[in-house]
């Protein structure tokens, strides 16, 4: 099933959540303007928008604050997305050139500040101090889970304890905040909002772990964006994990230093291919789709239960 059917109950308001955001990224700073708009126009799947709407679809907010807090989160996404290609030096991002590649560094460090800066205004004119909470301790966790991230480059002994604790932090806490904060903004019960941030960091976690999958087997330009680049950056994914069970993976592995080149990486990759690294990855995602849905036991069987059923099982088998 596609993400617009899937968003059938939503597309309304996603695609006003576009229109207030295209109202709302402007700077007069020609390039922090353009690189925003750049970017928005470029695409993306919303799911963090989608999210906070269905969440919110189990009590009632005011459209005004429910746009907020969405576009909110689709701004922190975003400057998100603008300072990893910076850390990552990637050249694609929507199937467009990052930020970085069409400015530099600099423009692409203030740019993602300046859609931060939008993001928090947007939540605090909401004038709910719960709100901007969830939302600040977001950010400082993602921050520290991209750091986490840089000191574990090339660590290939690291515990996958340490990886899932990581990937929580800088991807699952994002998406455990939009479906947190669609519930507390629609004032729903306690157990449902409960209920909710928990399918949310699930969902989190199964989406980083398909985005990890995708770079061993995704094209470059179904992703938009490029692919076979996180082992030659020295980041430890759950495939790189099961792979490492196979002695001769491990071994060649332990001889990776910083950037290695395309060639030293190729024969990694073939033995990688020649383990079950890949459908044990897929499996683990699975799992964590398969608990994501369990989370929603407890929820009214509403359209809009169903459809996070669906967006969830999207997740776990996305292709871009
Ligand atoms: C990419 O997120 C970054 C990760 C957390 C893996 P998305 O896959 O949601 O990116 P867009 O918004 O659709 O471009
Ligand atoms: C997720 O990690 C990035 C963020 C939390 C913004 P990745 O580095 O894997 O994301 P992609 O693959 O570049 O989208
Ligand atoms: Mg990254
Ligand atoms: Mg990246
Ligand atoms: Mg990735």
């Amino acid at each position: 099933m596609s993400l617009h059917s899937i968003y059938r109950d939503v597309t309304k308001e996603v695609s006003l959540i576009d229109d207030f955001l295209k109202d709302h990224i402007g700077s007069a700073d020609v390039s922090i303007d353009a690189a925003g708009k750049q970017l928005l126009e470029a695409g993306g799947k919303r799911i963090r928008p989608a999210f906070v709407l269905l969440a919110s679809k189990f009590g009632r907010a005011e459209r005004a604050d429910l746009i907020r807090v969405a576009a909110s989160l689709e701004l922190i996404h975003m400057a998100s997305l603008v300072h990893d290609d910076v850390i990552d030096d990637a050249e694609l991002r929507r199937g467009k050139p990052t930020v970085m590649q069409r400015f530099d560094e600099e423009v692409a460090l203030y740019s993602g500040n300046y859609l931060f800066g939008e993001a928090i205004k947007l939540i605090g004119e909401i004038g709910r101090q719960d709100l901007v909470q969830v939302m600040v301790h977001t950010l400082q966790e993602i921050c520290e889970g991209e750091i986490e991230q840089i000191f574990d480059q090339y660590d290939w002994e690291q515990s996958v304890k340490r990886y899932l604790k990581r990937i929580e932090r800088k991807t699952a806490i994002l998406i455990e905040a939009s479906c947190h904060l669609g519930a507390l903004v629609a004032n729903c019960s306690p157990e449902d909002t409960r209920a909710l941030r928990l399918f949310g960091r699930d969902i989190g976690l199964a989406f980083q772990i398909a985005d990890d999958l995708l770079d061993f087997t995704a094209k470059r330009t179904e992703l938009g964006k490029p692919v076979a680049e996180d082992l030659r950056h020295g980041h430890k994914t759950l495939p790189v994990f099961y792979a490492s069970e196979d002695g001769e993976f491990f071994d060649r592995l332990l001889t990776i230093r910083s950037m290695p080149s395309h060639d030293e990486i190729a024969p990694l990759l073939d033995l990688l291919h020649g383990t079950d690294a890949l459908t044990r990855t897929q499996r683990t995602v699975d799992k964590y789709i398969r608990r994501a849905v369990g989370r929603l036991g407890v929820l009214p069987r509403t359209s809009a239960r169903r459809s996070l059923e669906e967006v969830a099982r999207y997740v776990g088998r996305r292709k871009g």
